[in-house]
């Protein structure tokens, strides 16, 4: 059942950024690490449900769910109140160390969803950077291979393991060289913009595979390939299914790890728990973050039980299964499994049926996509051409920001929705109303202007 309280309406108050948040933004620039990417000035003050107010009384309606992490919604009362009986009762102890109970029983939960048949074990990190992290040492150890294959314009995190199999900006990449050998990218299939104008996207990219198998890296050396079921950073890039059943096939024939970052499209975004069920392939890990515990930090690393082979000592992490953290977990696997998940199935489909007509509607609008949850408006100059436009993509991110809607960019040209998954039919009327007057002011400012 979800909670018509959780339904906001913008409300704009002030000039954007208002007084308070100016002078929280003075502080910003002097203090705070530069390598941050702020799309505009939202101060938050509060967040509740689907709204989130600034530091000056000004309500947002909240379509990126602080990067597809608040999943319950903001302070759900039920995670709330799991995290402040928590927190009452033990902070922290430390899992590398010792045993607590918080860890058996999210484990337990997360084996009962998993996306392949049991048994599991599950290593626990603080971020979806450390769940990678951990996966890519696991499959290493327990393969005794070195390659790790990833996708270009694929994210994985920014610790210098996942870094060296993330592939999305240079800039993410550049002055950190040498990153970790082994490392190998092949494109990842997107059926909008087919590798070189291909007419078999699926096979275009499985050709490349085969090709870096005969000229870079044997098959048989492979320790990994890693995969996000729906491309996020990327652009919220859905793939053909039969690709990633061919990369099933391909990965159990070369005794290839297949893992899954179900960072992003994880925990019921999609609509259903894990995104790669859209597909039906049975990987062999899945990580897992973001959105898993409703936004306090965990990372999860859930594999096949007997790939966890590792030796004790072998990896850990002083925090990683933070009691709280995992109380929050707990909350939130509870509320996705109650409903949440089938809700963002429905209302995902009904916005996405909303806006199947926008290509038509907008001259600027490639392309609607997604699953559940997970959507993405593709931005274009000219929908023949199907040529990138980031600079409207950007100014709609903002002029949607300055009307009460907080969305985000993907990829170089992508729109993406990402509410928490406690969003109704309602709030999407809302949000879709305003992004449509933003459209429609865009291609005002814009016609007789754009390079095809
Ligand atoms: C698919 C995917 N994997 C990994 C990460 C890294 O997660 P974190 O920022 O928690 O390290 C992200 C973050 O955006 C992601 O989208």
């Amino acid at each position: 059942m979800i909670s018509t309280e959780t339904q906001a309406t913008p409300h704009i108050r002030t000039e954007l950024p208002g007084p308070n948040a100016r002078r929280v933004l003075a502080g910003d620039r002097q203090y705070i690490s530069p390598s941050y990417t702020r799309d505009y000035p939202l101060v938050a003050a509060q967040g509740r449900g689907m709204k989130v107010t600034d530091v000056d009384g000004n309500e947002f309606l909240d379509f990126s769910a602080g990067i597809a992490v608040c999943s319950t919604g903001h302070c759900h009362p039920e995670v709330v109140a799991a995290i402040q009986a928590q927190a009452a009762k033990l902070i922290h102890m430390s899992g590398t160390d010792f045993y607590y109970e918080q860890m058996v029983a999210v484990a337990e939960a997360l084996s009962r969803v998993a996306p392949m048949p049991g048994p599991h074990r599950v290593y626990y990190g603080n971020s979806g950077a450390e769940a990678n992290e951990a996966a890519i040492k696991l499959a290493r150890y327990h393969t005794g291979r070195q390659s790790i294959i990833g996708f270009y314009n694929s994210f994985h995190g920014r610790t210098m393991g996942a870094l060296s199999l993330t592939s999305s900006k240079v800039t993410q990449r550049a002055r950190f060289a040498p990153l970790v050998p082994g490392f190998f990218h092949i494109p990842y299939p997107d059926p909008y913009h087919p590798l070189h104008g291909a007419a078999d996207v699926t096979a275009a990219c499985l050709e490349d595979l085969d090709r870096l198998f005969r000229t870079t890296t044997p098959a048989n050396e492979v320790a990994a390939l890693f995969l996000e079921p729906v491309q996020g950073e990327g652009g919220y890039v859905v793939p053909p299914a039969e690709f990633l059943r061919e990369l099933r096939k391909i990965c159990t024939q070369h005794g290839i790890l297949l893992v899954v970052d179900e960072v992003q499209s994880g925990c019921g975004r999609t609509g259903k728990m894990w995104a790669i069920e859209h597909f039906g392939v049975e990987p062999d890990i899945v990580t897992s973050a973001k959105g898993i515990a409703s936004g306090m930090p965990l990372g999860v690393t859930l594999a096949r039980a007997e790939l966890m082979d590792w030796s004790a000592g072998a990896h850990a992490s002083t925090f990683g299964g933070n009691p709280v953290c995992l109380a929050a977990a707990q909350a939130t696997l509870k509320l996705l499994a109650g409903g949440l998940v089938r809700n963002a199935a429905e209302v995902g489909a009904y916005a996405l049926e909303k806006m199947k007509a926008w290509p038509q509607r907008y001259s600027l609008v490639g392309e609607v996509r997604g699953l559940g949850l997970m959507l993405g408006i593709e931005i274009v100059s000219d929908q023949k051409s199907r040529t990138r436009n980031g600079e409207s993509r950007n100014r709609l991110v903002q002029a949607a920001f300055r009307r009460g809607l907080l969305i985000l960019g993907c990829g170089p040209n992508t729109i993406r929705l990402m509410p928490p998954l406690i969003c109704t039919r309602g709030d999407v009327d809302t949000a879709l109303s305003i992004l449509e007057t933003c459209l429609a002011e865009e291609e005002k400012k814009t016609a007789g202007k754009l390079p095809a």
